[in-house]
């Protein structure tokens, strides 16, 4: 089965255990594509954690980095990142210990951006100016689910108005695409003036993913997940879908690899190291292709 993704031996694909990912992945692929869902985290998941030896933003850096925001302001979200993203990855500290730590760090940020006055009619020229970079391999991806109606959930603790603009700009925001993620809610004068809703930090996905049973009742004839990811907290982003049958979770370990690896391991399926590419989600989707093409064969 293995010999079917060639990718899974890409010097960059780790697995704890590869004979329960083949089991996985037959029972996914023998129940057909049309029960399959993907639900996937967005910063430095399906964007890119580096290019050129340089970093790439988040959805929140897009806007720390944009003319929208004051020095002074640049400056104490500068200062916030320093102290908070090294917690993000420390892999000596439990997510108990990091959640209250998170929820300073959203909660914080999202203070900063509101006393911006961000215009909501400028977003779009933000993002066109960006350094925002969808991984390779993200045009195949969002196509191929598209194609075959395989509904796709991108599940960000992000900013929702930043995200949709990168994706429409990169010509990837099919119908097939739903979003969970923190919206900014403006003034009748376009001016931010509050995030909508419950805030969604990256502990906090499955309450998020529990408010929103009614995306997950649409999607019960859909009981088989792959799951995308880049923290362990995207690990519970699928804990709304009804009756699951089956998950696959692919891990992306971008940063501090060493260090984490055996947690990862030990949590995704496959887990994937320094990996700039979507190539083993899409040799894992285009597999239900090749059986159909086999079956195909069969009937003719
Ligand atoms: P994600 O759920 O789409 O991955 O988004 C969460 C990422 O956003 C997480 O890795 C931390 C990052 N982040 C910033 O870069 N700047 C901020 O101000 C905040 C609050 C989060
Ligand atoms: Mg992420």
């Amino acid at each position: 089965f293995n010999a079917k993704i060639p990718e899974l031996s890409n010097p960059s694909v780790c697995m704890r255990d590869p004979q329960r990912v083949q089991e996985i992945l037959q029972s996914m692929v023998k129940a057909g594509s049309n029960t399959v869902q993907v639900i996937s985290d967005f910063d430095m998941t399906l964007t890119r954690f580096a290019y050129n030896g340089k970093r790439c933003p988040t959805c929140h850096n897009i806007l720390d980095n944009s003319n929208l925001i004051s020095n002074d302001c640049k400056i104490e979200l500068k200062e916030l990142l320093n102290t908070y993203y090294p917690i993000e990855i420390d892999s000596s500290r439990s997510i108990e210990e990091k959640l209250p730590l998170m929820v300073e760090w959203w909660t914080k940020a999202h203070e900063l951006l509101v006393q911006q006055k961000i215009r909501k009619d400028l977003l779009a020229m933000v993002v066109q100016e960006s350094d925002a970079m969808l991984r390779e391999g993200y045009k195949l991806l969002f196509d191929h689910l598209y194609e075959h109606s395989i509904p796709l959930l991108i599940f960000s603790a992000g900013i929702g108005d930043i995200l949709e603009e990168v994706i429409r700009q990169a010509g990837v925001f099919h119908p097939n695409v739903k979003v969970f993620s923190n919206y900014m809610d403006f003034d009748e004068s376009g001016e931010l003036r509050a995030f909508k809703g419950e805030l969604i930090h990256i502990y906090n996905k499955r309450e998020g993913a529990l408010l929103n049973t009614g995306h997950f009742q649409e999607l019960r004839t859909r009981p088989n997940v792959l799951l995308l990811g880049d923290s362990l907290g995207d690990l519970t982003m699928a804990d709304g879908v009804h009756d699951m049958e089956n998950i696959l979770k692919i891990g992306f370990l971008n940063d501090k690899v060493e260090e984490r690896k055996q947690s990862y391991l030990d949590s995704y399926d496959i887990v994937l190291l320094k990996d700039e590419t979507l190539e083993v989600p899409n040799a894992i989707m285009h597999i239900y292709n090749q059986l159909r093409m086999f079956h195909d064969n069969l009937l003719f």
